[in-house]
């Protein structure tokens, strides 16, 4: 799960998807394109969001992406079209960019929508966007556990 800081959204996406997983062969992880947040606590308001939600998601620390994420993961999911951007700008070959997806496509098809950046907005935005992950993650889960 990746998208620029790695406070507010991946964490979500990370602890949503890790929640719904039933099998350890699968393994989720999360990282920003940035390097502005390595080492941190996700944001308090996508802590106090998971917490309403009964995740706990404060074992989590900011990281960057690295090139090594394309051989260590299968699927690579993003949140918006500049972190899609900047992941497939650091693929090094076609099956590194084949990895990389819009979140959202998962729920909403080829619609190419992006989980807007909440970082310099309220509370709500944290609600309205751990909704959107939690749909995405649903069906990701479903695939993932058959
Ligand atoms: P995120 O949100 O990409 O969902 O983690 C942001 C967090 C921090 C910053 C930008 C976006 N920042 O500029 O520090």
């Amino acid at each position: 799960m990746v998208c620029l800081g790695n406070i507010c959204r991946s964490p979500l996406a990370h602890g949503i998807l890790a929640s719904k997983l039933t099998s350890k062969e699968h393994q989720v992880d999360s990282a920003g394109t940035s390097n502005y947040h390595v080492g941190d606590l996700p944001d308090k308001r996508s802590i106090e969001v998971a917490r309403k939600n009964g995740l706990n998601i404060t074992n989590q620390r900011g990281r960057q992406f690295q090139i090594e994420d394309f051989d260590y993961f299968d699927l690579i999911y993003v949140m918006d079209e500049s972190n899609l951007q900047n992941i497939v700008k650091l693929a090094r070959n076609a099956e590194d960019i084949t990895k990389v997806k819009l979140i959202l496509n998962e729920s909403h098809p080829n619609k190419n929508l992006e989980v807007p950046d909440p970082y310099y907005r309220g509370n709500s935005g944290f609600d309205n966007v751990y909704k959107m992950l939690e749909e995405a993650c649903e069906i990701i889960a479903k695939k993932l556990n058959t």
